[in-house]
């Protein structure tokens, strides 16, 4: 298996909890981090079942991070979900139909510190909520936004308009996410691309999101971790630009604004570079 990269996962692989033999693909997959998911993949009667397997799996002994999706805080399957969150081998929790900051204040207050991925667009109230996760204290990590709850929470019949692009609710929802996440000081994820056969498409989308500043992209198939960790690793071209910022500042400690490759480049662009270099692996 491979090392685990150090910082903030690139590829989030969501893999159905009660499927063994998913599970073993995942695993071994070139995922950032894998989400076993107790939620929507999994059927009521299912539930226990999956959680046994959770709780049988080996150690882990590298690879993708490990994350529990667990059902959400008002769901009767929450309680018994929370039983797994003692597994060594469970890095963070993932929280669905997330509405507010104090949602995750109160998960902490059950499960300690354990990192938390909130999911922050599933409801209709959970729109006006976005600004609220700002808490030095939380124990959260990450925030990604899904179409597919909202869109059955807001009683839409598509999430598209007739070009074929998402409407605008859920491009609000994407960007109140985006910014909600940055004001948080967390990892900005989006959301899932459901049409894992259209890599072209995939890949399109992955690489908008991360020119407008997500870090990762939530993933519902194996085929897709490729491609999303190579939309969110820079390319070697932006690596070289990057270092000539930095280097340029370095060289002129004092100065606010400079010219590299005959361009204006000021401390925002310095704070760019710095963030490309830090997510080169
Ligand atoms: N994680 C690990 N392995 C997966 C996987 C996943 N998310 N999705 C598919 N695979 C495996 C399949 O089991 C299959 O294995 P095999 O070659 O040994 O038979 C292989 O990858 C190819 O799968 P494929 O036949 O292309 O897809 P499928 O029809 O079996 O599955 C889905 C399609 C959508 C049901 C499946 O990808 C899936 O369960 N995705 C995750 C859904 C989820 O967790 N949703 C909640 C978040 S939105
Ligand atoms: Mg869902």
């Amino acid at each position: 298996m491979t090392e685990v990269r150090r910082g903030e996962p690139r590829s989030w692989l969501f893999v159905p909890a009660d499927s063994e033999k998913k599970i073993a693909k995942a695993v071994d997959s070139q995922a950032d981090a894998i989400i076993f998911d107790l939620e929507d993949s999994v059927a009521p009667q299912q539930k226990a079942m999956a959680r046994g397997i959770l709780k049988g799996l080996p150690e882990r002994t590298g690879g993708p991070q490990w994350w529990v999706r667990i059902n959400p805080l008002d769901s009767e399957h929450h309680k018994d979900d929370l039983e797994l969150i003692g597994l060594a081998s469970v890095h963070g929790i993932v929280l669905p139909k997330a509405e507010s900051g104090a949602d995750v204040t109160q998960l902490a207050h059950r499960t300690g510190n354990i990192p938390v991925h909130a999911i922050v667009t599933e409801t209709a109230a959970s729109l006006f909520g976005l600004l609220s996760y700002r808490d030095p204290k939380s124990p959260l990590a990450a925030m990604s936004w899904g179409a597919e709850d909202l869109s059955a929470a807001l009683g839409a019949s598509s999430k598209y308009d007739e070009d074929g692009a998402l409407s605008f609710t859920y491009k609000l929802a994407r960007s109140l996410c985006l910014a909600g996440a940055i004001a948080a000081g967390v990892q900005p994820v989006d959301g899932v691309f459901a049409d894992f056969r259209d890599e072209s498409g995939l890949r399109a989308e992955a690489e908008a999101a991360r020119r407008e500043g997500f870090t990762g992209k939530l993933a519902i198939h194996p085929a897709q971790v490729a491609v999303i960790n190579a939309a969110f690793t820079p390319s070697a071209d932006e690596v070289a630009h990057a270092r000539e910022v930095v280097s340029a500042f370095e060289a002129q400690p004092g100065a606010g604004v400079l010219s590299v490759g005959g361009r204006m480049v000021d401390r925002p662009h310095l704070t760019q570079a710095q963030r490309t270099l830090q997510r080169a692996t």
